[in-house]
């Protein structure tokens, strides 16, 4: 399988929040967020791997900033490493005030989607190739989670 860029699967997704996203006091909820977030990163998994992807697991998610009603919410995906069936994806959050331009960063996430293959089994995705020494630290650190994530999945289920 021949490797392939992180650039060549990132996505960007831009929603304006409304009315039916947000809680009482006019933020959206941190679970639309997340649903969000998934969204763009499953894209990103897809674009990278062509194939069918499911969520595997979704790293410990804080909320820094809200994101108001009438404001947009500006999702970032990108594939930070590919291990064997499994990709981790990062997705940059951040709100912008249309009037002002103003943005700040909302959360950052880091979510594993695992390649399918057409019966459904988990299947290699391709390599990723890996272009600058900023990419390259980024892989280095994904593969550091991987082993947190995948200990913490033991510890929860003898797995
Ligand atoms: C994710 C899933 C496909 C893994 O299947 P499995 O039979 O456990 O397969 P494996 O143990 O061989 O794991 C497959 C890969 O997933 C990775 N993986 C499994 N669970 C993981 C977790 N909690 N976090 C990170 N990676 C995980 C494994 O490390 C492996 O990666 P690798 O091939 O790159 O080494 C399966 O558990 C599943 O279908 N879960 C439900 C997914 C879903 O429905 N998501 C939507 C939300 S409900």
């Amino acid at each position: 399988m021949e490797p392939k860029p992180a650039s060549a699967s990132r996505v960007e997704v831009t929603h304006l929040v409304m009315p039916g996203d947000a809680n009482s006091l006019g933020t959206a909820f941190g679970g639309m967020v997340m649903q969000w977030t998934d969204l763009a990163a499953g894209m990103a998994a897809m674009r990278h791997a062509r194939l069918p992807v499911v969520t595997a697991s979704l790293d410990q998610l804080s909320f820094l900033a809200p994101v108001r009603i009438g404001h947009m919410a500006i999702l970032v995906a990108h594939v930070t490493a590919v291990f064997a069936t499994s990709m981790e994806v990062n997705v940059e959050v951040s709100t912008e005030d249309p009037r002002t331009g103003e943005r700040r960063r909302c959360c950052d996430a880091y979510l594993t989607f695992v390649a399918l293959d057409d019966a459904g089994r988990p299947t290699r995705a391709p390599p990723l190739l890996t272009e600058s020494e900023d990419e390259r630290r980024r892989e280095r650190e994904a593969r550091v989670r991987r082993a947190s994530r995948l200990a913490l999945r033991t510890a929860l289920t003898g797995a």
